[in-house]
């Protein structure tokens, strides 16, 4: 992973052409990594990405006790004794998982501590789902500046019903079912694919579970899971980042590894932008001859269009033909990107009203989380500090589709999420040259 000072100069090259292997998701990964401390003995997690998250899950698992290694593609917890339930203040606002791990921490060591939890500056990204479900199991916890406290002797099983979907709260709540005592129903829960995958290892594990209709986990808690082997599916939000990366310069690119199943909702949207997609079961190629078309887009929770593919839609979208419109309903912040995007030449509004879908939980607030994309435009080179993973990578495409050289800097954004981009973009012809910020005289 690049040092903070490390910048990349994009170089455009034309037409990106090419085919990369896509492996496992940082947000699948992850997950599974932190599933892998319920156990009592070593669990194995083959096609892992090469990003940051899982060498910073790493660090803090090792921080309680854990082991992890990593041989090529494959990464090994051994969770062992579990040491401690307390995952250091070092770890504060790094990402995600840490709230994760307090139902897993309390059934391993019946207390635990972890430090707020950060990740990308999308919106407020609060808590309190995955604290109330904790609280249904029978935990004491307590929010405090610093972090997140909470002990239980026992867990017990619970009715969970989520205001929303929150993908982040059901993984929590499936993470501390499986071990609770008793049944535990989680009501209104996210199916996402790398829901379902971590659910999937979980049962592996020995979990006793099941996804009924209408958005139902029934869990029924068992007394002890043990290690387990799980290949992980190809990452969806990147296979179609790479999918745009052709689109938007004009090239074609072919993805592999990716299930089609995954994508498809995104594979309709570029559809439906005028791209030809030829898809067969060794990967999937997208192409648009023809040039692309605007297109109107709202994002939802599975089987919707998802808010991680909504920042390369929205280069494409620059590169459309037309007015077009993407309705972020996942996330109230979710537009901060677009800015620099703007200073590249592209023409985009963004508005507080629900356009472009129904109405959402946005609306008659003052979030700015419609935008109207105007298009084609011819954008120019930029000096861009990237602000979040997703956002860093549609300046990447939006740097190789510009007509002379981008400086990015904050690029350890997009190795945290992506695997190894460099290599990646190499391979479809991009050049991208790794260099040391420019010192200030
Ligand atoms: N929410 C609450 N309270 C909570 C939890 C969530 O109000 O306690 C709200 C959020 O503020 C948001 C909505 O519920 O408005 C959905 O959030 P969710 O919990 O589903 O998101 P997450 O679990 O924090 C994960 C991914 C995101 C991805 C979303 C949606 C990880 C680590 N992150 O976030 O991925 O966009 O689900 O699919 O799995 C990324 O990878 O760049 C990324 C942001």
């Amino acid at each position: 992973m690049s040092d903070p000072a490390t910048c990349w100069r994009v170089h455009p090259t034309g037409p990106l052409h090419g085919e990369v292997r896509i492996p496992g998701s940082k947000n699948a990964i992850t997950k599974h990594m932190v599933a892998a401390i319920l156990a009592d003995s070593p669990s194995v997690i083959d096609n892992a990405p090469d990003v940051g998250d899982v060498a910073l899950t790493a660090e803090m698992l090792h921080a309680i006790g854990a082991e992890v290694m990593s041989e090529g593609s494959r990464v090994i917890v051994d969770p062992g004794p579990i040491a401690s339930g307390s995952v250091p203040e070092a770890f504060t606002g790094r990402n995600r998982i840490p709230i994760l791990m307090l139902g897993p921490l309390l059934h391993r060591h019946g207390e635990a501590f972890v430090p707020m939890v950060g990740g990308d500056d999308i919106g407020g990204r609060p808590i309190d789902f995955h604290v109330n479900a904790l609280r249904a199991f029978g935990a004491e916890v307590e929010v405090g500046t610093g972090g997140v406290s909470a002990k239980a002797a026992r867990l017990h099983g619970a009715r969970v019903s989520l205001p929303y979907p929150s993908v982040g709260a059901t993984e929590s709540a499936l993470l501390t079912a499986v071990l609770a005592e008793g049944r535990t129903v989680i009501e209104n829960a996210a199916i996402e694919p790398e829901v379902v995958e971590m659910a999937l290892f979980l049962q592996r594990m020995g979990a006793r579970l099941e996804l009924q209709p209408n958005r139902r986990w029934v869990i029924e808690g068992v007394d002890r899971l043990h290690g387990a082997t799980r290949r992980l599916a190809g990452d969806r939000l990147e296979g179609f980042s790479y999918l745009a990366a052709g689109l938007a310069t004009g090239g074609a690119v072919t993805i592999r590894g990716v299930d089609q199943a995954n994508l498809v909702t995104g594979l309709s949207a570029l559809r439906r932008m005028g791209a030809t997609l030829e898809i067969d079961e060794e990967g999937i190629t997208a192409r648009a001859p023809s040039g692309l078309q605007a297109i109107a887009v709202h994002t939802d929770t599975h089987p919707g269009f998802m808010t991680d593919w909504q920042q390369p839609l929205a280069v494409l979208c620059t590169q459309a033909a037309g007015l077009s419109v993407i309705h972020e309903t996942v996330f109230d912040g979710r537009f901060g990107y677009v800015s620099c995007l703007s200073e590249m030449g592209a023409a985009i509004e963004l508005y507080d009203q629900c356009l472009g879908g129904p109405a959402c939980r946005f609306h008659e607030s003052n979030y700015r989380h419609s935008a109207v994309i105007s298009g084609p435009s011819a954008l120019h080179g930029a000096a861009i500090d990237v602000p979040d993973v997703r956002g860093g990578f549609a300046y990447l495409l939006a740097a190789a589709s510009a007509d002379s050289e981008s400086i990015l800097t904050g690029v350890h954004h997009i190795e945290r999420g992506y695997h190894r981009p460099l290599r990646q973009f190499a391979v479809l012809g991009l050049d991208i040259t790794p260099d040391s910020l420019p010192t200030r005289e």
